[in-house]
């Protein structure tokens, strides 16, 4: 009787102790999975582009540049007084505020603009540039665009501001060719800025002096890449140049310089008139700030506008887009961050926060926070099978894996996305790629890898399929087609395609 008290009583406290032990690991779970609080729904008060839909210019019947007007929604307020807090402030603001560059890469801006001042940099007496990067060539991608129609005022402070932050001389916007319209209204804004003296010689009356010039391009994608668009500027042919040295170190005329994004120039004057803290308020740790999304693709109303930052993408196209063409459940995939970030899947999509984190947990990148969405009724291996062949155009041909590889892998979408392949060839594009990453000047090697890689990770059986249905069509399913999509027995003699019944058109590519 004893014994079997004692063994219930045991059992008891087992029960006891595992309950106990459970509670404890729901508890410890219910504080792990408690959610963060949920991002998205940003406030008109909170919005640092206010001007983004030419509300203000129609209030007050003015071009967006007009400085009186762009005065009324903020700009250039307290601009001396910033200037006179010094480098260190500003950049400690902007430390504090976490923004990261929003040309792609996601750097923290506040640390990169440090790099312009190592100790002992007022010894190396010359120019010094800060130079603005409003290149804007990844497709899917239009927002510094708008920055520049709308609010060109924001930029303009903003370049005097962040050159004050990095003791620079002068600053060059550097301005895709095809912005003909936007460099005028580019140009008119710093007219007046120059004309008011907060551009020039002791700017703003601060006993700082900064000028401020636009280098308009010539369209090509690869002088989007910071040191592409330096050789650029310096009249040369924009090939991007092996690093190190920096620009930092050694930059634009051979003198410390800094590229950085329109976006991220335009956004530092709210943050150091509003503060750091107030930036940081928003998104997740390290993924903080507001930020441009820019929509196209098959939603019903594409567009550009701000929002907090880590907002979930599906919320986000809900809320400003009106949905997905056909409802959430005709979606297909989505391009989360402008052409180079790898697709993501409709599951994916209808979990992800767009913040740098997320997006590279599920296996893609915030990049330029541009957003291609692909319903149903698209082509997926169409899509990316057109962008490969941006990517060859772009290529400036300077290191072999990318030239070579951009072709060869955009040669063989050609075929993919028609099906007239083998069905290894979908691997082996997929080793072409793998062998391009990390093994080139400029990161274009990543740029075209990506999103052919992030189709084979989520649309394979889509790729095998649309082989499967060439071969069935063509009557190919006994021989079948060896690499290089010829029929087997197929050749060339004398120049001339021989024992290959395939339309001649196979064999030329399709842009
Ligand atoms: C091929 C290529 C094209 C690029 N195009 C652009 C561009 O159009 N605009 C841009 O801001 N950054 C572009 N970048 C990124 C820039 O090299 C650079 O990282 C960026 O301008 C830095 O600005 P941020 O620090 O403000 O992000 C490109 C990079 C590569 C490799
Ligand atoms: S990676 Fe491509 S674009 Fe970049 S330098 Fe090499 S060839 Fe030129």
């Amino acid at each position: 009787m004893l014994a079997s008290r004692l063994t219930i009583s045991r059992a008891t406290a087992q029960r006891v102790w595992k309950s106990t032990n459970n509670i404890n690991k729901r508890l410890f779970a219910t504080v792990e999975d408690t959610p963060n609080r949920v991002h998205g729904g940003l406030q008109d008060k909170d919005r640092i582009f206010q001007n983004l839909y030419l509300k203000n210019s129609k209030k007050w019947n003015a071009p967006s540049y007009d400085l009186e007007a762009s005065k009324k929604i903020g700009d250039w307020y307290k601009t001396k007084e910033i200037i006179l807090k010094g480098d260190k402030w500003i950049i400690d603001e902007m430390k504090k505020s976490g923004l990261r560059g929003r040309g792609g890469a996601g750097f923290p801006s506040g640390l990169k603009w440090s790099f312009m001042n190592p100790p002992g940099w007022e010894k190396n007496v010359g120019p010094r540039y800060i130079v603005v990067n409003a290149d804007e060539g990844e497709p899917g991608t239009c927002k510094d665009r708008e920055i520049i129609r709308k609010e060109p005022q924001k930029l303009v402070e903003g370049c005097l501001l962040a050159g004050r932050a990095m003791n620079a001389t002068a600053g060059y916007i550097y301005i895709r060719g095809e912005f003909y319209r936007e460099a005028e209204i580019l140009q008119n804004a710093i007219d007046q800025a120059y004309a008011a003296g907060y551009l020039g010689k002791d700017a703003c009356g601060s006993g700082y002096s900064f000028d401020l010039y636009i280098h308009r391009g010539m369209g090509a994608y690869v002088c989007g890449e910071e040191t592409a668009l330096i050789e650029s500027i310096e009249g040369k042919a924009g090939k991007p140049r092996l690093k190190p040295p920096f620009p930092a170190g050694v930059g634009l005329f051979g003198r410390p310089s800094t590229v950085t994004n329109v976006e991220t120039v335009s956004v530092a004057p709210t943050i150091l008139r509003r503060g750091g803290d107030w930036f940081n308020s928003f998104g997740r740790e390290r993924n903080s700030g507001t930020k441009l999304f820019c929509v196209s693709g098959q939603v019903n109303e594409p567009c550009t506008f701000e929002e907090e930052m880590s907002i979930p993408l599906k919320e986000l196209l809900e809320k400003h887009c009106g949905g997905v063409k056909g409802g959430w459940d005709n979606l297909q995939a989505i391009i989360p961050g402008g052409s180079s970030t790898p697709m993501l899947t409709k599951e994916i999509s209808g979990e992800v926060l767009m913040d740098y984190d997320d997006l590279r947990g599920h296996g893609s990148g915030l990049g330029t926070a541009a957003v291609i969405v692909f319903s149903k009724n698209a082509d997926v291996i169409r899509g990316i099978q057109r962008l490969l062949a941006f990517y060859k155009h772009e290529s400036c041909g300077q290191c072999t894996p990318c030239r070579e590889g951009s072709t060869y892998l955009s040669t063989m979408m050609d075929r993919l996305y028609k099906g007239q392949a083998n069905e290894k060839e979908i691997d082996m594009a997929l080793e072409i790629t793998k062998r391009v990453e990390g093994h080139s000047i400029c990161a274009m090697g990543e740029a075209f890898s990506w999103p052919y890689q992030g189709l084979v990770r989520h649309f394979k059986p889509l790729m095998l399929e649309r082989i499967k249905e060439y071969k069935t069509k063509n009557g190919l399913l006994e021989g079948g087609l060896i690499n290089g999509g010829w029929v087997e027995g197929g050749s060339v003699a004398n120049g001339v395609v021989i024992n290959n019944d395939l339309p001649k058109t196979a064999f030329h590519g399709e842009h």
